[in-house]
């Protein structure tokens, strides 16, 4: 068994950390990885000496990318390969769930698909567009309460009239992470099919989407998985929903002994498979291959450990150094209750993010008060915590925040 500390300085050596930085950001964008980087590299070495041959030859053949990146995604979502792809992006991953899901007009009562009304901005958006062409279809909301999402008031929310449920596994602002179980039993034992938004936790927290009997999940591949911006993203789709039919095919998403015949009738594939639509953004998945590799080395379990000792960290440092600063950290403190940052809000926070990026010190903020400070076990020192408090007590005690133009656009 090999020393956690050593194994964690070793991983963090293998990423190219931005000159002079305390990078917090992870969550929105993950670092590039030396064997991200060999990846990609090796891809475009394919295309440079196979071209077209790169598809099916060379150490990784592009007809079948996506399904050996869903097989080394299956052991962080807990899911057997067949029911993961790597498809698309996060949001079109949604639109082809809707659709394959909600294809069937709803009869009777049930209606309604129910979300969190603070869900990611896209997810709303995909939703109602979904639901504009859809006449017998209608949204519910269920809103925080105090900053944080109540699973009680979900539970009660949920009922016969409840065709769907989607909902985040980690709350992109809050850093609230949700009881997936409890949530998916409730929904359906009420009879409706519930889904996740695991953009903030794949690759963070460890998932167990087979046993806990989800009907769906989708993910960002940029995120703590490391793969580059817009890198492809993941989706899950369980086993007893494989018969459908995709919402949105394309000619990726057949069955590949059939692909090449160019026949005019849609053959799908087994699984989840079936769930792509066009050719794969092949140079947007290649550095997951590395990433991927790199995250299973060290074992979803371990970077969990290690991600909530890192989270602690940093809470501690911000209880014990900023209390007379007017933060309030909304993450719960309860391992079972958070994911993979800590997110503080205070009055000036955007000038805060601002200050603290000026420094060195990268968090990123998100309206209308939100600090969010993400520490990424597979790079992220115990030390960086502490530094960027410190910085972040500097910035605060010196009030140099308050010459930041708060009007300046947002940080994105
Ligand atoms: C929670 C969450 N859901 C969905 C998305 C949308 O992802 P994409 O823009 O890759 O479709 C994001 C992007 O940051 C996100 O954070």
């Amino acid at each position: 068994m090999p020393d956690t500390d050593a194994l964690f300085e070793a991983s963090r050596e293998q990423f190219y950390i931005p000159e002079g930085t305390l990078y917090l950001d992870g969550n929105s964008l993950g670092l590039l990885s030396k064997s991200a980087e060999r990846s990609l590299l090796e891809v475009l070495n394919q295309w440079r000496e196979l071209a077209i041959g790169g598809w099916t030859d060379g150490p990784h053949p592009w007809f079948f990318l996506a399904e050996k990146l869903a097989e080394a995604t299956a052991p962080l979502v807990g899911a057997s390969p067949d029911a993961v792809i790597v498809t698309n992006s996060t949001t079109v991953n949604l639109h082809q769930l809707l659709a394959t899901l909600l294809a069937e007009e709803s009869v009777g009562n049930r209606r309604e698909i129910l979300i969190d009304a603070g869900a990611f901005p896209s997810d709303i958006y995909a939703l109602h567009s979904f639901v504009r062409n859809r006449a017998d279809l209608s949204i519910v909301t269920v809103a925080a309460e105090g900053g944080l999402l109540n699973e009680a008031s979900i539970l009660e929310a949920i009922s016969e009239k409840t065709r769907m449920v989607l909902l985040p596994s980690v709350v992109y602002t809050s850093g609230q992470l949700l009881n997936m179980r409890a949530l998916t039993m409730a929904a359906q034992k009420a009879g409706a099919l519930i889904g996740f938004d695991c953009s903030h936790s794949v690759g963070a927290v460890p998932h167990e989407m087979d046993a806990d009997g989800i009907d769906f999940a989708f993910w960002c591949g940029y995120k703590y998985l490391n793969g580059g911006p817009g890198a492809a993203a993941g989706l899950y789709l369980n086993h007893r929903h494989h018969a459908l039919l995709p919402g949105l095919a394309g000619w990726f998403g057949s069955n590949k002994q059939n692909q090449l015949a160019m026949e005019p009738h849609f053959t799908p594939a087994q699984g989840a498979g079936a769930l792509q639509i066009g050719t794969p953004n092949i140079l947007s998945m290649a550095p997951l291959i590395g990433s991927l590799e790199e995250i299973n080395r060290i074992g979803i379990n371990r970077i969990r450990t290690r991600s909530l000792e890192l989270n602690a960290c940093l809470r501690n440092q911000v209880e014990l150094h900023l209390a007379n600063y007017g933060f309030q950290i909304i993450t719960p403190s309860q391992p079972q209750q958070a994911g993979g940052h800590t997110a503080i809000t205070h009055p000036h926070a955007i000038q805060i993010c601002r200050a603290l990026r000026a420094c060195g010190v990268v968090p990123d903020y998100r309206p209308p008060n939100i600090v969010r400070l993400a520490p990424v076990a597979l790079y992220t020192r115990f030390e960086d915590c502490i530094q960027a408090i410190e910085i972040l007590r500097e910035i605060m005690e010196s009030k140099c925040y308050l010459e930041q133009n708060p009007e300046r656009g947002l940080v994105p």
